[in-house]
């Protein structure tokens, strides 16, 4: 159902019992705490914070708007009940079918209702939290998306990227490297120019989560945000970049990253990252604020990373099925599932050659729809790779870790893990790191030997049957269960 915008989804959020309001809170000491311990509980209410102290009432925060079943459900619109599998391959399915709904340019919209430039634009109005107690400064933009254009081919990409406030008219901003954001900016800076940009800071949930979602360079997140919304975006035209910004947005700013001959670069964080670490401040350009556009009690998005985030039993279906949507987009046949679980990406494969397996795997190991996976487990089409303990099963049982490990090198990663990290790396900005698959197929090379070295030891399901009905008097319901899955 596509929401007209960020308050409409709001009023449904209340409507389905999840709303909690918070009056009071402070931005240096409680807004941070509160929204970081109330993430660990499952299926957390989203967390509306007004009368924030020193701020007017009405000016909100709205914290943990992803982080539920029914949440994801309400944007979604999938049906209630659907999990794991079943819930990935209708994503999965809806995608197999995608259709751009491009952006429609409007006049005019909600947006506008406040307009302040130049001098007027005073970015410390808004409330900004100190998000993590060692964070480098308060954080404005955590929970919005920005709006770039390649300068080569005129295509807008959206991107979610955090925002330091540093004061009045000057931003943070952490285009991390090797997404389409950074890569968009420097194509300006080699021109020696700087870098148009907008910032949301609150909007309509479909457009966060198409600015989250890494749709591949030159697909455009404002035509598959459209799609997720099941309507057009409504945008208007920024007069001092020619961006567009959405009409119904909360708070749009207007600006450019400065590139760093004409202003220089700032350190931007620390900041605590989903990992579980701060990650050190790092120079980077900062983006000079021109234009400030909000409504006149806006509602900023808080969406901190944190190492417990609980995103519900929704959390991640998305992604896993863009990943399972490009894999089968190869055309490499075979791939029977794709699943994450814990750590790993699992890949069931049914192998039809020597090396098919590794062939899917170099493919996924491209890095689709983000970073390529620290470790991708390989298993065969026997095991479901939504069930860890059957994962953990082949692992454990069909890995010579000598033959069936593949160490890559050098691969793009982020600053955000430490591990592999080392200083040396940090100084010069090389986040590579290194990765793993881990293949837990059957090797196809024993495929004539494999069943008669090792037929399965379970009880076969026709015998447990049997002695389910034989003794289901004397034992009842210790052997009525099924066997494990
Ligand atoms: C709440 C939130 C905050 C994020 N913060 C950042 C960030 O600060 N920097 C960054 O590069 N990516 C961040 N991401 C991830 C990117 O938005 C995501 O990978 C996106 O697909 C990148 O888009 P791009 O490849 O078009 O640049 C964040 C995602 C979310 C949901």
């Amino acid at each position: 159902m596509p929401f007209e915008d960020y308050r409409a989804y709001l009023d449904a959020v209340e409507g389905i019992g999840e709303l909690k309001l918070v009056r009071g809170a402070d931005t240096k000491s409680d807004i941070g705490p509160i929204t970081e311990i109330t993430a660990w509980s499952p299926e957390h209410p989203l967390i509306l914070f007004d009368d924030i102290a020193g701020y007017p009432a009405g000016w909100r925060i709205a914290a943990h708007s992803f982080d539920s079943y029914q949440r994801m459900r309400l944007i979604h619109g999938f049906p209630d009940g659907l999990r794991g599998r079943a819930l990935t391959l209708w994503w999965k399915e809806k995608l197999d079918n995608y259709v751009p709904v491009p952006p429609r340019m409007v006049d005019s919209g909600p947006v506008l209702d406040v307009v302040q430039t130049g001098d007027e634009v005073d970015l410390t109005q808004f409330p900004a939290p100190l998000w993590h107690a060692d964070d480098g400064g308060p954080y404005l933009a955590t929970g919005g998306a920005s709006i770039l254009r390649d300068p080569d081919t005129g295509r807008l990409n959206v991107g979610c990227y955090r925002g330091m406030l540093y004061d009045r008219n000057t931003l943070g901003h952490h285009l991390a490297g090797g997404h389409n954001g950074q890569v968009i900016r420097d194509k300006y800076f080699e021109r020696g120019q700087n870098c148009p940009v907008v910032i949301s800071l609150g909007n309509d949930p479909a457009f966060t989560l198409a600015g989250a979602e890494n749709v591949g360079f030159g697909t455009s997140e404002l035509e598959y945000g459209g799609f997720l919304r099941g309507a057009p975006f409504e945008l208007v035209e920024g007069p001092h970049t020619g961006l567009p910004m959405p009409a119904t947005a909360e708070v749009v700013l207007e600006g450019e990253i400065l590139h760093p001959d004409h202003e220089d670069k700032r350190l931007e964080g620390p900041w605590g990252e989903g990992a579980g670490y701060y990650a050190s401040a790092f120079a980077q350009p900062p983006v000079r604020v021109h234009a400030c556009y909000r409504r006149h009690d806006p509602i900023v998005l808080g969406e901190p990373t944190l190492r417990f985030r609980n995103r519900g039993a929704a959390g991640g279906f998305a992604q896993t099925a863009r990943r399972w949507h490009l894999l089968e987009r190869s055309g490499l046949e075979g791939i029977r599932g794709v699943a994450q679980s814990g750590p790993y990406l699992v890949i069931s494969v049914k192998q039809h050659y020597s090396g098919h397996a590794l062939r899917i795997a170099d493919y996924a190991m491209a890095g689709l729809a983000d970073r390529p996976p620290r470790y991708l487990v390989l298993v065969d089409d026997d095991i479901d790779p939504y069930n860890p303990a059957l994962v953990n099963w082949a692992i454990s049982t069909r890995v010579d870790p000598a033959a069936q490990v593949h160490i890559g090198r050098d691969r793009w990663c982020n600053v955000v893990n430490p591990a592999g990290l080392t200083p040396a790396k940090r100084v010069i900005e090389d986040y590579t790191i290194g990765t793993m698959i881990i293949d837990a197929c059957k090797p196809f090379r024993w495929r004539f030997d494999w069943e008669k070295m090792f037929s399965h030891s379970d009880i076969p399901e026709q015998l447990r049957a049997q002695t389910a009905e034989k003794w289901a008097d004397k034992l009842g319901p210790l052997i009525t269960a099924p066997k494990p899955a």
